[in-house]
């Protein structure tokens, strides 16, 4: 296909055509007799990508500034004979005991005032400057080596930036975080406006005098605590920008990238990161517990998808089975980690990583699963390993095609932070609860969804949901605006627009920044009690949690509170704008009622909807010619399906018949001629 070729050319995995198997490989933690078992059984199962060295710090460099490269020439000629290919990694997410035992002020504290102490690993305060050079100098050592290895095709910097903190309160930070400030607003006046210092006699007369916003008496300022956030994410990406740059000059082709988390890490503004990889990699791990993972999954991929603009990602780390570090961790039953896999194939992932290839036998993550587990190469995970590496080398005519998406969610990192902070008018305000349950809704009818920005793009997209955006600033309600009155249909829900960059209340009556286009005021905040729940009439069922005094200016109310603190007011809206609609939920509906109004929504729109078999997951890869479409069956009776036209089982090569069966827990991958 005409767009992998285009995207070989230095901004993706490069070298062969193959899907890309395989996982984080931590040799230094085995002799080299295992190393010579694993490559085998990683020729056996199919593997052709491991991610090498992540943790590896002390093994490259002893001593400061002493470099010992045997164990990496060692086994990096070992997977190049054996053809498989390396996604170098730089150790900087867990520097030596020697840096930290000459470098104590790199050790990051809390919001608490905690100073963390090493012997684990993770993120050391980003501002060091003795971290930064540090990071640097083994960065720019490995890529001297190994910038011109055959092996090496791709770099992986550092580990989940952001994870397990982000956040430090240490004096380099502040130091940092008063330049940051002098960079974004120039003067005092104009940071002393921005955060609104006149409340509570907070203004600043020096740079100086600001601190982090560390924990205090009360809340702290609000627009403090945004800007810091902003910092935190800034200041990590500049320690990636320094160490992918270190990497270009002796790389100058291979991808760079790290691995993201896309919606579970609350720290760092992906938008922004996105832009300054070569390739967007991102690590999913399931909530073990919840039945409904598979759904938190998909959009996990989604949003992984959306970051790459499209184009196709890595799934850099998932699990065969169980991790170690949640409450209960559940294993994976038999063919879940087939479907998991294909589920963020069949959503643009181009290479298929676990962590780990074999299980550790000592440390903190003894317990987790892996390709190879304690058990060997006798369990049933290893076997379902060997299988999907099999499946996967026949998917091969699907690299680079691209899913399309016709309906968008907004997905504000900013708009996130902010909500997040305390004295907001009710607890039960969760953008990443409101998130779900928009997404799981539309999983549900079938719906491919794509993630936004508020200022992306968005003429594209048939209908555009809002479930949670309650920062705007003037550029996205301008592009929401446009969209909308160009002939878009928006849909949004409670508190959202309600202010702007600072956190300030917007102007006038809420929602400042969605009043025109939604066609309407709210007069006031009405939250409902814990267990409280409002009738709405017009067939719209059941709302709780929220519920607002709502002011029609120029919508048209759809459905009225019969009951609770709003009754007799509009409670469900739609505003025509321009040439388009709006339309708006001021109350907390949930299932089948969130369902109905979704689909009223889409049908507006003229947005055809699947309506699935319940569990059934159906996603579409299209390249220039040919389309894979996957049918995964998440429930465990077996479902029938329409087979597209002209489609062949894409493993088997047989013809589909006009339908196909998708066993129960099973999966089937059709490819069928674009059309
Ligand atoms: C994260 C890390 C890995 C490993 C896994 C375990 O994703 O990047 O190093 O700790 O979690 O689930």
């Amino acid at each position: 296909m005409t767009m992998y070729t285009q995207l070989e050319k230095g901004t993706f995995i490069p070298g062969r055509r193959e899907v890309r198997y395989g996982g984080d490989y931590n040799p230094e933690q085995w002799n080299r007799e295992t190393w010579l078992e694993d490559i085998e059984l990683m020729r056996h199962a199919g593997v052709n990508l491991v991610s090498v060295g992540i943790f590896s710090w002390v093994m490259v460099e002893p001593r400061e500034r002493e470099y010992d490269f045997t164990f990496l020439d060692e086994i990096l000629e070992l997977l190049g004979a054996a053809d498989i290919d390396v996604d170098l990694g730089t150790p900087t997410a867990a520097p030596p005991a020697w840096f930290w035992a000459k470098y104590p002020d790199a050790h990051p504290v809390t919001r608490e005032g905690v100073r963390l102490g090493n012997g684990s690993r993770g993120m050391v305060s980003p501002s060091s400057p003795e971290y930064r050079r540090a990071a640097v100098a083994v960065t720019e050592q490995l890529a001297a080596r190994y910038g011109s290895h055959p092996a090496v095709i791709m770099w992986h910097v550092h580990n989940e930036y952001g994870a397990p903190i982000s956040d430090s309160y240490d004096d380099y930070s502040v130091a940092a975080f008063r330049t940051w400030l002098e960079g974004r607003y120039g003067t005092l006046e104009a940071l002393n406006a921005a955060w609104g210092t006149a409340f509570w006699g907070q203004v600043y007369g020096e740079w100086s005098e600001i601190d982090a916003p560390r924990l205090s008496a009360s809340v702290s300022n609000q627009a403090q605590r945004l800007d810091f956030q902003r910092f935190t994410s800034d200041a990590l990406l500049e320690c990636f920008i320094a160490e992918r740059d270190a990497i270009r000059r002796h790389a100058p082709t291979a991808p760079i990238t790290t691995n993201f988390m896309a919606t579970n890490c609350p720290s760092i503004d992906y938008w922004k990161w996105a832009k300054e990889v070569d390739i967007v990699a991102n690590d999913h791990y399931l909530v073990a517990e919840r039945l409904d993972n598979h759904v938190l999954l998909s959009m996990d991929a989604d949003l992984s998808r959306s970051l790459a603009g499209g184009r196709p990602w890595i799934l850099m780390e998932h699990s065969t089975s169980a991790v170690n570090w949640q409450p209960r961790n559940i294993a994976k039953r038999r063919g879940e980690l087939a479907r998991n896999s294909l589920a963020h194939f069949a959503r643009g992932a181009d290479a298929v990583l676990f962590f780990q290839f074999r299980a550790s036998r000592y440390g903190a993550e003894k317990f987790h699963s892996a390709m190879l587990p304690h058990a060997g190469t006798s369990s049933r995970v290893w076997k379902e390993v060997v299988q999907l590496g099999a499946d996967l080398s026949r998917l091969g005519g699907a690299l680079g095609s691209r899913v399309q998406a016709r309906v968008a969610i907004v997905w504000s990192i900013e708009s996130f932070w902010a909500l997040d902070l305390e004295w907001r008018p009710s607890v039960e305000l969760n953008h990443r609860e409101r998130q779900e349950a928009f997404y799981a809704a539309l999983w549900a009818m079938g719906v491919t969804i794509d993630f936004v920005h508020p200022s992306h793009e968005l003429s594209g997209y048939d209908a555009v949901f809002a479930p949670s955006l309650y920062l705007l600033d003037a550029e996205g309600a301008a592009n929401i605006e446009s969209y909308v009155s160009g002939g878009g249909t928006l849909a949004v829900s409670y508190f959202s627009g309600i202010v702007g960059t600072n956190d300030e209340v917007l102007p006038g009556a809420s929602p400042g920044a969605l009043r025109e286009v939604l066609g309407l005021e709210i007069q006031e905040f009405l939250p409902l009690r814990e267990t409280e729940t409002v009738v709405l009439d017009n067939g719209f069922g059941t709302g709780s949690a929220w519920s607002e005094d709502v002011l029609v200016t120029s919508a048209e109310a759809l459905a009225s509170y019969e009951s609770g603190p709003a009754a007799g007011q509009p409670a469900i809206t739609r505003n025509r704008h321009g040439s388009g609609d709006a339309w708006y939920v001021s109350t907390k509906i949930d299932g089948a009622d969130l369902s109905a109004f979704i689909a009223q929504v889409l049908e507006s729109a003229g947005v055809v909807i699947g309506a699935p078999p319940a569990g059934l997951e159906v996603v579409t890869r299209a390249g220039d010619t040919e389309q894979y479409t996957f049918f995964i069956n998440h429930s465990s009776d077996a479902a029938t399906v329409a087979s597209p036209t002209g489609a062949r089982d894409a493993l088997t090569g047989s013809a589909a018949a006009p339908e196909t069966t998708i066993p129960g827990d099973g999966f089937r991958i059709l490819v069928s001629p674009v059309g």
